[in-house]
């Protein structure tokens, strides 16, 4: 036994690649755009049943503006009381609202 074999030097070399560009992410990394607060429990609960919600972080809009958004996910299947959608409104505006 002189030298490792390579295959051994390469697939560790890849994995600490892998980890340093942070392709794998731990599942408790999640939903940190999202502040605590009220309504936030019931987004995910609501929102992630099809799709992730990563990109509504990004986005700024007007109450109205989510609120047709709430709706038209809700249109489409979502699952949720009237009031998990009022919840779920109050808690985009509050957090990544734009003015009127
Ligand atoms: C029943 C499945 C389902 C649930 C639950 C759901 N969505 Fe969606 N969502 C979709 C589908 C399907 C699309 C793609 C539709 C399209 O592009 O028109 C989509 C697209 C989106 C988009 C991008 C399209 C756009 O109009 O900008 C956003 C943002 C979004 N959903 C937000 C939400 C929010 C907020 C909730 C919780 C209230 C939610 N979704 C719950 C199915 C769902």
């Amino acid at each position: 036994m002189k030298t490792k074999p390579k295959f051994l030097v390469w697939s560790g070399a890849a994995a600490l690649l892998v980890s340093t560009l942070g392709l794998v992410r731990p599942a408790f990394g999640e939903h940190e755009n999202f502040p605590d607060g009220e309504g936030k429990s019931t987004l995910i609960r609501v929102c992630t049943q099809c799709h992730d919600i990563e990109s509504l972080s990004r986005v700024r809009y007007t109450r109205p503006e989510w609120a047709n958004l709430v709706y038209s996910m809700k249109d489409m299947g979502a699952e949720g009381t009237a009031a998990d959608m009022e919840a779920i409104i109050d808690y985009l505006f509050k957090n990544f609202g734009k003015k009127e």
